[in-house]
């Protein structure tokens, strides 16, 4: 599922159950401390092989993915990716960093939002766009949707910057005809190709009990009304 929101150069692979323990990679092992319950170290596992399914797809050997000092992963070099899990979802997406400059993705269940954490992650304008949205396409929990695009922009944005962005440092807006969202930055944006990133747009969908959204910055980008814009292909 999570493939049709992303470009032909980034390949994506899925598991709906956890794989047996064969433990982490050495490389990986730190990342996973005592404190790590069995259900951190099952979805660490499935995502990792996830990842390496991926890099196969890919056409390039599978590697280890250590995470950095604040959880992010990092990559072979050549590659970039992004990986999310969520109960009974687990994904990794990887491309070669010739062909795009970041990718992100990520998973929620399609449940509702309880009303403090959808508070704590919009502002009033996006709530407004939330009710529009919920009366006009009723059966769509919007504000799960949105959650999930702002995780995915921020999986963009830090490896992209180096910098945390928080979710009231984005305005979102879901478009439900092409299944597309934007993002506008009110942080300073990304310089990729000499040219500051003010927007990230991306892909989302609803399926099979998941939402599902994605962004991939392909490194030829189109340049938008004179600014570069993150675009999902
Ligand atoms: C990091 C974060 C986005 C992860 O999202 P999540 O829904 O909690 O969890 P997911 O399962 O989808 O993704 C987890 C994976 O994200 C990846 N990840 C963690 N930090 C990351 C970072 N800084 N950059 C990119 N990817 C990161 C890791 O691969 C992690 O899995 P792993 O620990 O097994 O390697 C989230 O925890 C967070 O900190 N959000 C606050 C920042 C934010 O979203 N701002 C909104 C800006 S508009």
């Amino acid at each position: 599922m999570i493939q049709r929101l992303l470009p032909p150069t980034v390949a994506a692979a899925v598991a709906t159950a956890d794989a047996p323990d064969t433990g982490p990679l050495p490389e990986e092992a730190a990342a996973l401390t005592s404190a790590c319950g069995e259900r951190r170290r099952r979805e660490f596992r499935t995502t990792r092989l996830c990842a390496r399914a991926a890099m196969v797809k890919l056409g390039v050997p599978p590697a280890g993915v250590p995470s950095g000092p604040k959880g992010e992963p990092r990559w072979p070099a050549g590659l970039t990716g992004s990986m999310t899990h969520c109960d009974g979802y687990r994904a990794a997406a990887v491309s070669r960093t010739d062909d795009v400059h970041a990718v992100a993705i990520d998973a929620e269940r399609h449940a509702p939002l309880t009303a403090e954490l959808a508070r704590h992650v919009t502002v009033a304008a996006e709530r407004e766009h939330l009710a529009e949205l919920a009366g006009d396409h009723p059966g769509v929990h919007w504000e799960t949707v949105l959650f999930s695009a702002k995780e995915t922009v921020y999986k963009a944005f830090n490896p992209l910057t180096g910098r945390w962005l928080g979710f009231r440092d984005a305005r979102l807006s879901l478009d439900p005809a092409t299944h597309t969202f934007r993002a506008r930055l009110l942080q300073p944006g990304p310089v990729v190709e000499g040219v500051g990133i003010d927007e990230f747009t991306g892909r989302w969908a609803v399926e099979e009990g998941l939402v599902l959204t994605a962004i991939a910055l392909p490194v030829t980008a189109g340049v938008t009304a004179g600014r570069r814009v993150l675009q999902a292909v």
